[in-house]
């Protein structure tokens, strides 16, 4: 059968940066690029920032701001952003966090290309072919870099505007380290936002976990929809009210809902002072929501086509073990998150050959929740805990695996090079949760 995902998000609306003419420009592989050419330049700096409390934050910032510079695209565009390093330290890159770029354009340090020094400069080029929610990240140091700053939302908006949201918004949330403490925010928001919003509005907004503990996603007000994880929109999402969301580290959930005639509230974990509240008359609020029960995703929304499913003959099947202990890393001995035993870089590379189906089991043996993130290929879960998939297809780039559970999954491999697979909680990832896909 063939893949069929309905790609629709939300429309742009937002400033554009340079937009060349349609014209050829050529990526770090030499290969050719045709399509209008939209130009973004991201220039590392150090700044102290205030997020919306008046809390400042001594970042590193991606463009002066907190999140970095947003990038807004369409599909068929060809993206162009040249990093520019102005840090005095240290190294960056940039990371296409879910995006299938070629390997080249991948951004991790001392794979896909050398870190950026301070006063260099790298530009990366890509055709923007999937719709959707991301995110982009330094991968030098990505545990201490991220958490400092350097990172922003990445969005690719449909090709055809047919039917675009009338509110479409990014919530980036990050746990921001300030002068007064650690702050949890969306985007630099570290407080309860009202927005008003016309009942009847249709509404989109992008959750994105910049962040790398789990958050617990939940909407007071409803109802609503999960619309699309990590950037693909599921089939037939149903209507949720009290239902709640996990979303693991470098995850992404779009929440869809139509604006009803009282306030509908966005909460991370039942904060009570933390919130997107969107209000008819733009003052009225509604507290977060708390309690709830889990959505069971292997169960929302209903099943559509699939290129590949369980049933399927694999080509390669890997079972990875998750495990903590005490080791060595890095030349201490200490804590460590091992695969398989190993902590990288010494945990055996998984291999594939071009066109290979695929099939990888991660068995999370450890009490900490494991978001495990593959680069280059979008993955689709087949089963957690041996529980089939019914629902929608989940086509994920980050997968929850929460402690004592099993996750199968599967891709194509179709996208050669040298990829990183690791757990997204990048504190876990510097510990060693960390290992190679490699093309034979
Ligand atoms: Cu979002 Cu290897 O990273
Ligand atoms: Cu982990």
């Amino acid at each position: 059968a063939a893949m069929s995902m309905t790609d629709s998000a939300g429309h742009g609306g937002h400033a554009m940066p340079t937009v060349g003419p349609v014209r050829q420009v050529t990526d770090l592989a030499g290969g050719t690029l045709d399509g209008p050419v939209r130009r973004f330049t991201i220039t590392a700096s150090q700044a102290r920032l205030p997020l919306a409390s008046g809390a400042t934050v001594d970042a590193w910032t991606f463009g002066g701001t907190l999140p970095g510079t947003p990038i807004r695209v369409r599909q068929g565009d060809v993206v162009e952003v040249t990093l520019v390093n102005h840090l005095s330290t240290p190294s960056v890159t940039i990371h296409w966090h879910g995006v299938d770029v070629p390997n080249a354009e991948d951004g991790v340090a001392g794979v896909t290309q050398d870190a950026v020094k301070p006063g260099g400069q790298f530009t990366y080029r890509f055709k923007a072919n999937q719709v959707g929610t991301y995110w982009y990240h330094s991968h030098e140091l990505a545990n201490e870099q991220v958490t400092h700053g350097l990172f922003g939302l990445f969005v690719v908006d449909p090709a055809d505007q047919a039917n675009p949201a009338d509110v479409d918004e990014a919530l980036v949330y990050h746990d921001w380290s300030t002068d007064r403490g650690s702050r949890p925010a969306f985007g630099a928001d570290d407080g309860v936002r009202t927005r008003a919003v016309a009942p009847g509005s249709r509404v989109r907004l992008r959750f994105v976990n910049a962040d790398s503990a789990t958050r617990t996603l939940a909407v007071a007000g409803g109802p609503w929809r999960l619309a699309a994880l990590d950037g693909t929109d599921l089939h037939d999402p149903g209507e949720l009210r009290d239902e709640t969301v996990a979303v693991g580290g470098g995850g992404r959930a779009d929440i869809a809902l139509t604006m009803p005639d009282h306030p509908v509230r966005v909460s991370v974990d039942g904060a009570p002072d933390l919130g997107y509240v969107l209000s008819p008359d733009g003052h009225a609020t509604i507290p977060a929501a708390t309690g709830g029960r889990a959505l069971d995703l292997t169960r929302y929304g209903t099943p559509t086509g699939t290129p590949f499913g369980a049933a399927s003959r694999f080509d390669r099947t890997y079972l990875v073990d998750l495990d903590q202990g005490l080791g060595f890393h890095g030349g201490a001995f200490g804590f460590v998150f091992a695969m398989n035993g190993q902590v990288f870089p010494d945990v055996p590379m998984l291999t594939v050959r071009e066109g290979d189906l695929v099939r990888v089991t991660f068995r999370n043996r450890t009490l900490a929740d494991h978001p495990m993130h593959l680069h280059g290929h979008r993955v689709l879960l087949l089963s957690k805990d041996g529980v089939a998939v019914t629902g929608s297809p989940l086509w994920l780039d980050t997968v929850l695996v929460r402690p004592g559970e099993t996750a199968e999954v599967a891709f194509r491999a179709d996208n050669p090079g040298i990829w990183m697979d690791h757990c997204h909680d990048l504190g876990h990832a510097a510990g060693g949760m960390t290992m190679h896909l490699g093309y034979e």
